[in-house]
């Protein structure tokens, strides 16, 4: 046989780190923190097993558990204390993620990215102002241009806390410009914005919407996030957000998405981001559970393909499970 068809050669305990492609760190994990302005104690999340909704007096706490794992950034989601029909919580001074970006950077290190959207604030669970009548009329949309006000005062309002970088969510189109205009009018120049640049409407985010209670209360996301059939408009939506100024670019859910998360990596020299969602990870918890997957391996095995397909940043609720493998 041919020796130069030998690709075994390679694969001895020996040689395989030597040529091993990609590598995980600690360094290229993002770590979800669910903080919640209605409670006093800790609340299990029930659909993401070992993940905890914190009350504000807990968040540097469950911060600095992550850093002991050797993650370094924490993405912040809030649970108000209460919602409304335009989400006036989001963008309050004393506001959840407000008060626990605070505390976070006065007493610790950690990297803090906030999530910017409404969808945890408005009483109707969309991601930004309804238009007159939706609730009957659930195919109607939500308003764009007057959400990206509140947009950008809700990502000021999460930077004079203290946030190092704010990541909207909400695939309101003008969200990057509008928001980079506030922060820069605001002084914050210095703030990064990790753009949802590519959000699919996805069925995978169901455990995330009972662990921050931001389930449409009518209708669903379908006419601002994207279509899961479509690769191409991914590239569009990349190039807006680039042209307005995003600094990082996100592809969300990860591993339904490799090939937008590939394609993406190519398109752009500018850090690519995935999200591991919640779907992603209560399915690999579930069959573990069964005892049909070995949890430990698979979560390990998911991030490195993440890695693999291009992205350089992992937003994951294995981040400390697996960092503290590393
Ligand atoms: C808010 C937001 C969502 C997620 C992150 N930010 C929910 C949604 O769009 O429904 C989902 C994260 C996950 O499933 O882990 N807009």
């Amino acid at each position: 046989m041919d020796l130069t068809r030998r690709p075994r050669r390679l694969r001895t305990d020996g040689v395989r780190p030597l040529v091993r492609e990609t590598e995980l760190s600690a360094s290229d994990l993002i770590a979800p923190v669910f903080v919640d302005a209605t409670t006093d104690e800790r609340q299990p999340i029930e659909s993401m097993p070992g993940h905890e909704r914190v009350p504000l007096d807990e968040a540097v706490a469950r911060v600095e558990e992550v850093r002991e794992t050797g993650v370094e950034a924490v993405i912040l989601f809030g649970i108000p204390e209460a919602k409304d029909e335009r989400g006036t919580r989001a963008w309050a001074a004393d506001g959840v993620v407000q008060a626990a970006t605070r505390r976070i950077k006065d007493e610790t290190d950690a990297y803090v990215i906030t999530d910017v959207c409404l969808c945890e604030y408005t009483s109707h669970g969309h991601c930004g102002v309804l238009e007159e009548g939706a609730a009957e009329e659930p195919t109607l949309t939500v308003r764009n241009d007057e959400t990206l006000a509140l947009l950008g005062q809700i990502a000021t309002s999460h930077a004079d806390a203290g946030a190092d970088m704010v990541a909207p969510s909400s695939m309101t189109d003008g969200m990057v410009g509008a928001i980079r205009e506030s922060l820069d009018g605001a002084g914050h120049d210095d703030v990064a914005i990790m753009s949802y640049a590519a959000k699919y409407e996805s069925a995978f985010y169901g455990p995330f919407r009972d662990a921050a209670d931001g389930a449409p209360a009518f209708g669903d996301r379908r006419h601002y996030q994207m279509d899961p059939a479509n690769a191409r408009e991914a590239a569009r939506e990349v190039a807006l957000d680039v042209e307005q100024g995003a600094d990082v670019l996100m592809v969300k859910p990860a591993l339904p998405y490799l090939d937008i998360v590939a394609s993406v990596r190519e398109q752009v020299d500018h850090p690519v981001a995935a999200y591991n969602v919640s779907g992603e990870y209560a399915m690999l918890h579930a069959a573990a559970e069964k005892g049909w997957l070995d949890l430990e391996a698979v979560a390990h095995e998911s991030l490195l393909s993440i890695k693999r397909a291009g992205a350089d940043l992992i937003l994951t609720y294995f981040a400390e499970d697996v960092a503290a493998q590393l």
